[in-house]
């Protein structure tokens, strides 16, 4: 068995190939650009530690490790023009250098070659792996259409924040796992039990991300504090906020639709601070983590194989980046 650190090496190294052709430039050259500026590259982690669960790396799990993370890449090209993210991973985001027009077309592209990828597995389980690729996939353009659509909404509630997410970021997690375990060739209860672990570490981990972008650090996050509030996305944070705070703060708030950006975000988030919404976001995450482990927890195999899954979703939801 591999350790994280072992995996993300090995990881990074097959994947720093050539994944695209020269020409036209134009269009490969945003997306080598893309995947030279980093990422942790958890999705395809999870494929390669779920499938080593249950034996050894299987040719194929390196596959749809590169699918999946493509595919992912693919759809932060496309966020960041959705969320008018000027920055990610420390670096100008794809559209802020080429374009939208470009950055549309170097994200379809990427997603074509993951599929390109997943091709190439055992024919056994080809249609199964591609099918929950084609799902996934599917609820994820879901997720995002909520999150966009909540932007426009004020009554936005808890459950529906955490419908949202599930679509948009856990369920990749969620099949990542899934997909490696088929691999891996674990019982249909032990893949269920590791899609249920992605699930509810991929909320856990979203409500990092939401945290991460009002109370982050920039230089460790890599991409702009506040973004959020500069859309009006429905964060848990901004849902339990209008549920907290008092009268006069609920007015500035209402005030501060019409103040300069800057402005927004640092009362938003001074008025976040006087009513504890950190701290309530760190609890509701850390539910998230406990359901996770107890998945983990029921997966029927030594849990000596499951310490490096642990110390993965242990980074996730304190990660700084
Ligand atoms: C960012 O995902 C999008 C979310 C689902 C929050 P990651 O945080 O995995 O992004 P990279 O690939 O490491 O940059
Ligand atoms: C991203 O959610 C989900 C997908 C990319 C599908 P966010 O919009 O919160 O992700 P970041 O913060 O831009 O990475
Ligand atoms: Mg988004
Ligand atoms: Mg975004
Ligand atoms: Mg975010």
């Amino acid at each position: 068995m591999h350790t994280l650190d072992e995996l993300g090496q090995l990881f990074s190294q097959k994947f720093s190939v050539n994944h695209f052709p020269d020409q036209p430039q134009g269009l490969y050259e945003p997306n080598n650009y893309f995947l030279s500026i980093g990422g942790k590259r958890i999705r395809p982690l999870l494929v390669l530690m779920a499938n080593e669960l249950f034996g050894d790396i299987h040719e194929d799990s390196w596959k749809v490790a590169f699918a999946l993370e493509l595919m992912h890449n693919f759809t932060l090209i496309h966020d960041d023009i959705m969320d008018d993210a000027p920055v990610r991973r420390g670096k100008a985001t794809v559209h802020e250098l080429y374009g939208a027009s470009t950055a549309i077309l170097a994200g379809d592209v990427m997603l074509i070659r993951a599929y390109q990828y997943l091709n190439q597995i055992d024919i056994s389980y080809l249609r199964v792996i591609n099918e929950i690729f084609n799902q996934t996939s599917t609820e994820i353009c879901e997720g995002q259409q909520y999150d966009m659509a909540f932007e426009e909404r004020t009554d936005v509630k808890l459950d529906e924040y955490l419908k949202m997410i599930s679509l948009k970021t856990s369920v990749l997690l969620a099949a990542s796992l899934k997909m490696g375990s088929i691999i891996g060739g674990a019982s249909v209860r032990n893949q269920d039990h590791l899609y249920q672990f992605g699930l509810n570490l991929g909320i856990a981990f979203q409500i990092q991300d939401d945290y991460l972008d009002c109370f982050g650090d920039p230089e460790k996050f890599g991409k702009m504090i506040g973004g959020d509030i500069k859309k009006n996305k429905k964060t848990f944070l901004a849902i339990h906020l209008q549920n907290v705070a008092n009268e006069t703060e609920k007015h500035e708030l209402q005030q501060l639709k019409s103040a300069t950006e800057e402005k927004k975000v640092e009362r938003t988030l001074a008025i976040m601070k006087n009513n504890g919404v950190d701290q309530w976001a760190w609890d509701l995450k850390q539910e998230y983590f406990n359901k996770a482990m107890y998945h983990l927890e029921e997966i029927a195999v030594i849990s000596a194989r499951k310490k490096e899954l642990k110390y993965l979703a242990e980074f996730l939801i304190s990660r700084e980046h």
